[in-house]
């Protein structure tokens, strides 16, 4: 079994009102590629497994970051990303999870960016505006 440390940073009066569905495939995307992308690191590594999730808002919008140590993308692998069916285990993933971030994020009139290094770790920032959910 692999540790992982997880840390949660939020501000207090964060909140955003979505569909509970929209914002648990979401986030649970978001997280699950983030440890999918620790395991792979080769064993023997010693670097730390961190998962690093910080929330904050204004009036206007939740920014929320979600940061691994995992192996990382290549420049190529980012721009692929968020296409459907795109994934580096294809046995594995359907590449369909960011396909829906971004179906997802776009009802709150928002948007989901990468940055990451390869053998590094990815932060993926997903900003939701507070005012254009699917609901209002
Ligand atoms: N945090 C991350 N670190 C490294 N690579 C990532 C990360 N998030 C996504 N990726 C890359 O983007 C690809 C597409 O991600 P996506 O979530 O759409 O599909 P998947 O994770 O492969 O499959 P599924 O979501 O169905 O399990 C992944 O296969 C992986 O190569
Ligand atoms: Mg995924």
């Amino acid at each position: 079994m692999q540790k992982v440390e997880v840390e949660l940073t939020c501000d207090e009066a964060a909140t955003l009102t979505g569909d509970r569905q929209h914002l648990y495939a979401i986030f649970n995307n978001l997280i699950l590629n983030a440890m999918d992308a620790m395991s792979a690191l080769p064993k023997g590594e010693e670097r730390p497994r961190r998962l690093r999730i910080r929330v904050s808002c204004s009036e206007f919008a939740c920014e929320v970051d979600v940061e691994d140590s995992g192996v990382g993308m290549k420049s190529e692998e980012i721009a692929r990303a968020f296409e459907p069916f795109y994934s580096t285990r294809p046995s594995k993933g359907t590449g369909l999870g960011l396909c829906t971030v971004r179906k997802y994020v776009s009802l709150y009139g928002g948007e989901a960016k990468f940055r990451s290094e390869s053998g590094v770790g990815t932060t993926v920032r997903v900003v939701l505006q507070r005012g254009q959910s699917a609901l209002a």
